[in-house]
């Protein structure tokens, strides 16, 4: 049995957020009145999030991605990873992280059950990583990648947002990370999300304009897909490259008919859209003793007001279309 929305999407994976808090302070993410975070009491504890997706799993939600915040700095998640794979269904655990503590739990991350792994990093130079997230942990983060690599993740995913006259020049290096080694790079286009009067448009480098850079030193890109390859990335590669080149496009070209997703915010909420406030509270019906049924209920009225599209795009929605939460408050 699948879940199938308004708009006949079929909705089979669920990101999870478990917490708010990050480690890194990230230009984009961090609002300018900077970061609140959530008391311990808001945040659903594991148990809570175990019973939405047990409920969610027969109901045909088959891979669940663990983010944050930074997933990786709440105490018990390798636990919780491995709990959530004994949810009878569950077919495909992922997880997304800045990679600042990946270092010394890649491997018990693999254990767990994780094996496909994201890390986000929009910088190769170390002071310039600073600058972004105010945080010199560059090398920890690299240390982690290729330590993942070692452990068996493949294919180790790099999401990079190249920010015009921040990291825009570093493109081609990242492109160039491919060629060795088989990484996925993912360029995505930089989203006016919470980062109050940081995004412009003129800020967001388009992925035609990040391919252009990379064909004008590599020739014609060569697209490249896999059975699994139904995320919103269109992939390529660099003809002779090991790795892979991904374009995430949610500004130029929207992917909102093809997309198979909820949130779970760490709050307990159900997002159906990330680019829309409009959500759905769980937290407090599990807290006052719900149903099964009634969780069941909620996951489809979720679907219900799941909106056909996101409007970022509309020429209404200037810069001031900012959200009201965060990424790290949604779960990017
Ligand atoms: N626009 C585009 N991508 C973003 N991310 C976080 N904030 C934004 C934004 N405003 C990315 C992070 C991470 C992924 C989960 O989302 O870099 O890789």
């Amino acid at each position: 049995m699948a879940l199938v929305d308004q708009n006949k999407r079929s909705i089979d994976y669920l990101r999870v957020s478990i917490t708010d808090r990050c480690n890194l302070s990230c230009l984009y993410c961090k609002p300018r009145s900077g970061m609140s975070t959530l008391p311990h009491c808001e945040i659903l504890q594991y148990e809570e999030i175990l019973r939405i997706i047990s409920v969610a799993v027969p109901l045909g939600i088959a891979h669940v991605r663990i983010t944050g915040g930074e997933p990786l700095i709440r105490r018990g998640v390798l636990g919780f990873i491995r709990s959530l794979g004994t949810v009878p269904g569950i077919e495909d655990i992922s997880l997304t992280t800045n990679g600042v503590l990946l270092e010394s739990k890649a491997r018990d991350l693999r254990e767990a059950g994780i094996r496909r792994l994201n890390v986000s990093l929009d910088s190769l130079k170390p002071e310039r990583f600073a600058q972004i997230t105010g945080k010199d942990n560059w090398r920890e983060v690299w240390r982690g990648i290729e330590r993942a690599q070692q452990a068996g993740f493949e294919p180790l995913k790099i999401n990079m947002v190249p920010v015009k006259g921040v990291n825009d020049d570093e493109i081609l290096s990242f492109a160039r990370l491919t060629l060795e080694r088989a990484l996925h790079v993912r360029f995505i286009e930089f989203m006016p999300i919470g980062a109050d009067d940081r995004w412009r448009r003129d800020t967001c480098v388009s992925a035609a304009q990040v391919q252009e850079v990379i064909e004008r030193e590599f020739g014609p890109l060569i697209p490249f897909s896999t059975k699994r390859s139904a995320g919103p990335s269109a992939n390529h590669q660099i003809p002779g490259a090991r790795g892979v080149i991904g374009f995430i496009s949610p500004i130029s070209k929207h992917f909102c008919a093809a997309c198979r997703r909820l949130r779970l915010t760490a709050d307990g909420k159900i997002r159906p859209c990330l680019l829309s406030d409009t959500e759905i509270d769980m937290k407090a019906p599990l807290r006052a003793g719900c149903s099964d049924a009634e969780i069941e209920r909620l996951l489809r009225l979720a679907l219900q007001i799941k909106p056909e599209r996101h409007h970022l795009t509309d020429a209404d929605s200037g810069p001031g279309a900012c959200f009201e939460r965060t990424m790290s408050r949604i779960g990017g």
